[in-house]
């Protein structure tokens, strides 16, 4: 009898926080977000959010999304046809909203980026920044490549455009967050910062800016700094970096932006953007990283070879 009710209790204890940690992680989702608090408009100016790689993809997702929730947005890219195009859109969307185009190609990293950034955000009041530039689209035909099999110049721009931008770019901007406090840094990293294959520079890189963003929450904190900064794991988005179809765990590039801001203020280093992204994340809670990547591997292998599949079609048709 005394056994059965210690085993009884157990059980109970055991329920009990399973319970606390489903109605913790649900929080997450349904608690409003606290981005308004770094929306400042008064006589020292209307806050702005500056947005790396704003031309496609999630982060022209952002940049409709912080425009249509008050702030003034530094589109950044490489091609200026793009964003001038975005910037027409965002401007007849949202009148009273000011944007800036920055061009500066990530995958040429010079000593002269603070000077080239800096002389473009001047004396802006800025309070966000979006840490988004990145992905593998400058693989071609596949942007799932073997290790080895990349030349030195492939494995540099992945590590530039992933990687190295993202840390240079908050270095720079650091000081003037800094100066409008309270502000907020948003670092979108990757499910694949797990480890995948066919993947492994981009894997590291999400992994690394996952890093960066934990060890400067840190730093801000020591330093008595109030700049937020928010790691976001993202899982399959359709984009134009990423050519799959929409369903229920492939959000499209605005439906992420939108919840990522949702998720502002949720007090955790990292989160997971997307709830449907969450739930397929879910095993990782029970099962090894090693079954994880396994289930991934299969995935990601049908993926490379629909891709050399159709790039075989097309070399036949010329
Ligand atoms: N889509 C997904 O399933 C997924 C999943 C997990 C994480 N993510 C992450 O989400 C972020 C955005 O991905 P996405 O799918 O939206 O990518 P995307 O559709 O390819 O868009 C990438 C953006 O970055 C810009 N960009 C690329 N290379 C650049 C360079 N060298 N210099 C300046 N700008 C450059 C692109 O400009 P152009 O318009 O000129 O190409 C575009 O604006 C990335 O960090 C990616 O790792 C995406």
């Amino acid at each position: 009898m005394e056994l059965r009710n210690f085993f009884a209790s157990i059980g109970i204890a055991v329920s009990g926080l399973a319970l606390i940690h489903l109605a913790r992680e649900i929080f997450v989702y349904v608690r409003p977000s606290s981005l308004p608090r770094y929306l400042k408009k008064d006589e020292k100016g209307t806050s702005w959010a500056f947005i790396s790689g704003a031309s496609d993809g999630i982060g022209l997702g952002f940049a409709h999304e912080l425009c249509r929730r008050g702030f003034n947005v530094f589109i950044h890219g490489r091609n200026y046809e793009k964003l001038r195009r975005l910037q027409d859109d965002l401007c007849a969307l949202y009148p009273e909203r000011q944007t800036k185009i920055v061009i500066y190609d990530a995958s040429e990293l010079a000593e002269d980026v603070d000077e080239r950034i800096m002389d473009e955000v001047g004396d802006a009041r800025l309070t966000l920044l979006v840490n988004n530039v990145g992905g593998m689209a400058m693989m071609k035909p596949s942007p799932y490549v073997k290790l080895h099999d990349f030349s030195y110049n492939e494995m540099k721009t992945v590590l530039d455009v992933n990687a190295n931008f993202t840390a240079q770019l908050t270095r720079i901007l650091l000081p003037r967050l800094m100066q409008s406090q309270p502000s907020l840094v948003i670092n979108i990293s990757s499910i694949a910062k797990l480890g995948f294959p066919w993947l492994v520079p981009y894997s590291a890189t999400k992994a690394f800016v996952s890093a960066l963003g934990e060890g400067l929450s840190a730093e801000m904190r020591a330093d008595k700094q109030d700049v937020e900064i928010l790691g976001v794991i993202v899982g399959s988005v359709s984009t134009a970096g990423h050519n799959v179809s929409e369903g229920l765990f492939v959000p499209s590039a605005g439906a992420l932006a939108s919840a990522t801001l949702d998720r502002v203020g949720c007090n955790r280093l990292s989160v997971w953007g997307y709830w449907s992204h969450r739930l397929r994340g879910f095993p990782l809670e029970l099962i090894s990283q090693k079954t994880f990547q396994a289930a991934a591997t299969k995935e990601i292998r049908r993926l490379r070879q629909d891709i050399l599949d159709k790039a075989a079609d097309k070399d036949k048709d010329k």
